[in-house]
């Protein structure tokens, strides 16, 4: 890459974002280690074999070493009842060595999704997938944080972009991420509308958008001339190209001419959601301590 005088960089770097904060949590281990205080603990559940939810379990663990936590694996069979499931959860449940609990998604379809979110404690759901935690952010009092979410807001406070009173839209409406996105923006006081895939003119709605948060699943969907110029685009997509490429949901060269900051795929949201799943195993562990 050529270097030119006044080239601004437009890239939203989480990869040094989520650094800085994994370096913040190492810290506050050692000092609970220091006081002879237990590591946070998080288990980790992966059913079957997918290959994209095995490459992003490893990456939370292999987190979760580096900061000092403890970190458990469990990897159960694609053919695991529900039943089975569940009852992992409640001996972890009742583990008091974990703090967090998360299940790796999707998980196979003999296996109801809500029933195993709803069977992890509350306090344990590092996640924020539970009923409790999604009630107390839509409630404007969050608890534990869907990571994502609290990822990209994370990364909007980082570089100083304040949402209060700008108009933020969000593509996708997920229970991972397009949901919780929009509640914690809503939070932070935007204006927000949620787009999805009934969505009948989706270009009329990025034309005013100051704040776009793509999390859609399709690479490149957003095209460079549907985005206001001067917008910031959060793009939450990690999709694979047909060469095998990492690809988020922007067609990242076109937006980057017009917005004023962008996040790239890989190293933008995907290193911040990690991080805040650290994050939350450590809020976990104090509050349980402190309950
Ligand atoms: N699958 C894709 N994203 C996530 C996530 O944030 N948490 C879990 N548990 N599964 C996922």
């Amino acid at each position: 890459m050529s270097e030119t005088q006044n080239t601004v960089d437009k890239r939203i770097d989480g990869k040094a974002v989520a650094a800085g904060l994994r370096k913040e949590i190492a810290e506050k281990v050692k000092v609970r280690r220091d006081k002879g205080l237990p590591a946070p603990g998080l288990a980790v559940v992966l059913v079957g074999e997918d290959p994209a939810s095995r490459v992003y379990v490893g990456s939370k663990v292999k987190a979760c070493e580096e900061v000092g936590f403890l970190s458990r694996n469990y990897h159960l069979s694609v053919d695991t009842s529900e039943a089975e499931l569940l009852s992992l959860i409640d001996e972890l449940n009742a583990d008091d060595a974990i703090h967090g609990i998360l299940v790796q998604l999707p998980l196979p379809e003999q296996i109801d999704v809500q029933s195993v979110i709803e069977r992890i404690n509350p306090h344990k759901d590092v996640d924020g997938f539970h009923p409790y935690n999604l009630g107390r952010l839509a409630g404007k009092a969050p608890t534990l944080r869907p990571c994502t979410p609290y990822g990209c807001m994370r990364l909007l406070s980082a570089y100083g972009i304040d949402p209060m009173g700008k108009k933020a839209v969000v593509i996708g409406a997920s229970n991972i991420v397009g949901r919780p996105v929009a509640l914690e923006l809503l939070m932070a006081r935007a204006t927000v509308t949620v787009c999805h895939s009934k969505t009948q003119d989706l270009p009329a709605e990025l034309a005013d958008a100051d704040i776009v948060i793509a999390a859609v699943g399709i690479p490149k969907f957003v095209k460079g001339e549907w985005l206001k110029p001067g917008a910031v685009v959060i793009d939450v997509g990690i999709n694979r190209n047909e060469a095998g490429k990492l690809v988020g949901d922007v067609d990242f060269d076109a937006a980057y001419d017009r917005v004023s900051a962008i996040t790239p795929v890989p190293g933008g949201v995907g290193p911040m959601t990690i991080a805040c799943l650290l994050q939350n195993t450590l809020e976990a562990c104090e509050a349980i301590e402190n309950a």
